[in-house]
């Protein structure tokens, strides 16, 4: 097939968090099965990424528009949803991923330069579980989900188990969790499902920002520990999942927190008492 060859035909997936890390690994899976053209939302911080996703996207056939803007406001959502609209055209977008990652870290207590003050609380809730909801609701107003679309939030294991400074981060997913629940009924009658994918931790760009190369180095070592699979699971992992939560088979998950972590919490307790 041809660069782009086809492409006008095909359904769409509009991916919040398309250049970098999770999101940019679904956009590339999604492109090839089952076959979407990709509308990617990012502000810019990853311009060689985004470049390099939308050539991938164009040599697997399908169309990539990507869409600079910060996606966490409900006015950005009813702007990005125009633009989409305009390029995609009504009841086009088949899967919706929420693949954000812009959150503080920090301790709500502490003194210093972490503490997590209202400002970057009310920042991370917008970013992280607001804007879901913000997004679903410009898809629904402007008539954009295609029939029996596929809407998706990205989830990680810290619900289970606790880590030092990444309470708001989990205090968000926790938002996020249940926007997901109370969208899936609102959304079942329609035809459409709505489900939270969560999984381990995966390398990518957040992680570095967060983490030390040393830290990083410790980080993968501890998840081989971990993990019963003995590795640290990968983007592609989770992006080759997600094209099958894509596909038909998958359509009686609504309202899910689907555990694809691979069992990374387990051994948690086995680690620390028999280490
Ligand atoms: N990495 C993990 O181990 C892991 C595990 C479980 C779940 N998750 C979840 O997976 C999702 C993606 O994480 P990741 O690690 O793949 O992150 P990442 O590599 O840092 O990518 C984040 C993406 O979001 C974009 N972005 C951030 N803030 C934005 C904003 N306000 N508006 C528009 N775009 C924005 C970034 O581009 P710009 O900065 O240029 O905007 C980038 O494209 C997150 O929800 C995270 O919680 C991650």
């Amino acid at each position: 097939m041809r660069e782009g060859e086809g492409s006008e035909a095909r359904e769409w997936a509009l991916i919040l968090g398309a250049s970098s890390g999770t999101g940019a690994a679904i956009a590339e899976a999604v492109t090839r099965k089952p076959g979407l053209n990709v509308f990617g939302v990012h502000r810019g911080r990853y311009a060689e990424g985004a470049v390099q996703l939308e050539q991938r996207i164009r040599d697997a056939g399908g169309r990539g528009v990507l869409w600079q803007a910060d996606a966490s406001s409900p006015e950005a959502a009813e702007a990005g949803v125009a633009a989409l609209r305009e390029v995609a055209g009504p009841r086009s977008v088949k899967l919706f991923v929420h693949s954000i990652a812009g959150a503080s870290v920090g301790r709500f207590l502490s003194e210093g330069e972490d503490r997590l003050h209202a400002r970057r609380i009310r920042r991370t809730f917008d970013t992280m579980a607001h804007s879901f909801v913000f997004w679903v609701q410009a898809l629904v107003n402007e008539d954009m989900l295609a029939p029996e679309a596929r809407l998706l939030g990205l989830q990680n294991p810290l619900d289970e188990t606790h880590l030092g400074n990444t309470g708001l981060i989990s205090a968000s997913k926790a938002a996020l969790e249940m926007y997901v629940r109370y969208l899936a009924m609102e959304l079942g009658p329609r035809g459409h499902r709505v489900n939270l994918l969560k999984f381990g931790t995966v390398m990518t760009p957040a992680l570095k920002h967060v983490y030390s190369p040393g830290a990083l180095a410790r980080l993968e070592a501890a998840h081989a520990r971990m993990n019963p699979a003995g590795r640290m699971g990968t983007v592609e992992d989770v992006a080759r999942f997600v094209t099958v939560l894509a596909g038909e088979e998958a359509g009686w998950f609504n309202g899910a927190t689907i555990d694809f972590t691979g069992g990374m919490t387990l051994r948690l307790l086995d680690l620390v008492l028999n280490p």
